[in-house]
């Protein structure tokens, strides 16, 4: 036997045999699919051009994870750039969080925001103190300076939710429930709950959509709910309701959220128990009594005249909220209208600064406390945040990275690769909350050490000293200024 006749034996017909006919298979599929395609009448480029626009959707449904993983740079990432994920990744994961060979940012570059350090730096304190939220109520809370932002379940799956609380379990912060209801995973980990309430009132209605004081005051009531949020609006979709579409309301999701399985839920884009702010202020009211908790209220500032309306609404009534959540239009959702997400509503900083601005008017600063959520993921973001106002940040995504998320943006398909945004089974396999967990908790301690480390350069030892004064912004080329001068506060405002 020739050497050629081995390599035919061995190689020709065990292996390229079988090559050839899955071959011819696949030119037969894609002829077949090429003669459909030309006989279709919706996609006019596949019906003149039948293979080439086959080629055309193949390419284009690669585009995306081809760029970002060969093409794009560190900064070219939205709305997550590849340096921020790098650095959630590495915090979380306990690997090398800092940066190589100086900044990659364009620092110079109008719209800027950055901070002004002192020539007399503190020692940094680790564990910087947190902030007591409703000192009038029964049960007042020390609130954490850096927390879970609002994500319900049913946007995010049961091991996301999961892996969440426990992981602000270890490391004592908040975990907000978004508007979806207390659900068992929420409980789960044991963290504090800000109990968070949309339109929709999931986890506290009656079938027809309205208010039960009784379901609300029960859920109310577990211990490790420490806060209630009321929420008007959320910046990625400012003004929008929402509708869950009745083949994703499973049993369990119904249950939670009482609602009917099955059946399409519509998320009002207003609360139907108030017409205006005196209205809203009583129903803070009452929830205030039945709770004895702090209840805050969350929105997306529109118009800055709200701003006045609530205020005046505040002194009138004497029903005062003890925070409000200012989340930047910049902010994240599952799922949104193009429109909404681009187009509506003020991003954070302005919005903090107008908001501050009009509680100091109004003299309600003192009462009122200040969350702030958009795009803060880092310690340097903490800092600029709390110097424009906030007394605590929250963050959604940034959570979501510590969890697994690569940024696939398929949140609202049930499809996410990394078992995050998604119910599915099998995806969901793939986060495993024990070893997920830690990691949470690793990625807030890493936010907060830097945040101590930028408060301490900054000058100061207590988070409340930072205000607009430390603040820079580039309005242009070599033009720089304090933000107390862009934006200034209402008098001489010594900070807060
Ligand atoms: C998957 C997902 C679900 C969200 N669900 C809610 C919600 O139920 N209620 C709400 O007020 N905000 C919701 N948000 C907005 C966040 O709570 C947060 O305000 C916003 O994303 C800004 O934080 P970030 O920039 O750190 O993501 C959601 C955001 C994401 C990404």
């Amino acid at each position: 036997m020739s050497l050629t006749d081995i390599l035919l034996v061995v190689v020709y017909y065990p292996f390229i045999e079988p090559l050839k006919t899955a071959f011819l298979l696949l030119a037969a599929v894609f002829f077949g699919m090429a003669v459909r395609d030309f006989f279709q009448r919706d996609s006019s480029i596949k019906r003149n051009f039948p293979l080439f626009g086959m080629g055309r959707y193949i390419i284009a449904q690669a585009g995306p994870p081809l760029r970002q993983y060969l093409f794009e740079n560190d900064r070219d990432e939205r709305p997550i750039p590849r340096y921020i994920r790098k650095w959630i990744q590495a915090s979380a994961t306990s690997a090398t969080a800092t940066v190589p060979f100086g900044t990659q940012l364009d620092i110079d570059k109008p719209g800027t925001v950055l901070m002004r350090h002192s020539a007399f730096p503190r020692p940094a304190e680790y564990h910087p103190e947190g902030v007591v939220c409703g000192e009038r109520r029964r049960h007042p809370y020390t609130v954490n300076r850096f927390n879970i932002s609002a994500m319900s379940f049913g946007s995010l799956g049961k091991n996301a939710i999961s892996a969440l609380s426990a992981g602000a379990k270890i490391g004592g912060f908040y975990h907000n429930t978004g508007e979806g209801g207390v659900s068992p995973y929420h409980l789960g980990g044991g963290a504090d709950l800000v109990w968070q309430i949309g339109t929709g009132k999931f986890g506290c209605r009656h079938q027809d959509g309205s208010f039960n004081e009784e379901a609300f005051a029960e859920v109310a009531s577990h211990e490790q709910i420490k806060m209630i949020e009321l929420k008007l609006s959320q910046g990625a979709k400012p003004g929008k309701g929402g509708i869950l579409p009745g083949e994703k309301i499973t049993d369990e999701i119904a249950a939670i959220r009482m609602v009917k399985p099955g059946v399409d839920v519509i998320s009002p884009s207003r609360h139907a128990e108030w017409d205006d702010a005196e209205g809203m202020c009583a129903f803070i009211g009452r929830l205030q009594e039945l709770t004895g908790k702090p209840v805050g209220i969350k929105f997306c500032l529109g118009k800055p005249s709200f701003l006045d309306d609530i205020c005046r609404a505040f002194k009138s009534t004497g029903i005062i909220p003890d925070y409000i959540a200012v989340d930047g239009a910049e902010g994240g959702t599952g799922a949104a209208p193009l429109a909404h997400t681009n187009m509506l509503g003020y991003p954070l900083l302005d919005a903090l600064m107008l908001t501050e601005n009009a509680l100091i008017k109004h003299r309600l600063r003192d009462e009122i406390r200040l969350c702030a959520s958009g795009k803060v993921w880092t310690g340097g973001d903490l800092a600029v945040a709390i110097a424009a106002g906030a007394d605590w940040c929250a963050s959604a995504r940034g959570f979501m990275l510590s969890v697994g998320c690569i940024q696939a943006l398929h949140c609202n398909t049930n499809f996410c690769p990394a078992g995050v945004a998604t119910h599915n089974a099998w995806l969901q396999r793939g986060l495993v909350p024990d070893v997920k967990a830690p990691q949470v908790a690793r990625f807030h301690e890493a936010v907060i050490h830097d945040f101590a480390d930028v408060l301490a350069s900054c000058g100061y030892d207590n988070p409340s000293d930072l205000s607009r004064k430390d603040l820079m912004k580039v309005v242009g080329w070599h033009d720089i200024r304090p933000l107390s001068e862009l934006v200034p506060y209402p008098w001489d405002h010594a900070a807060k």
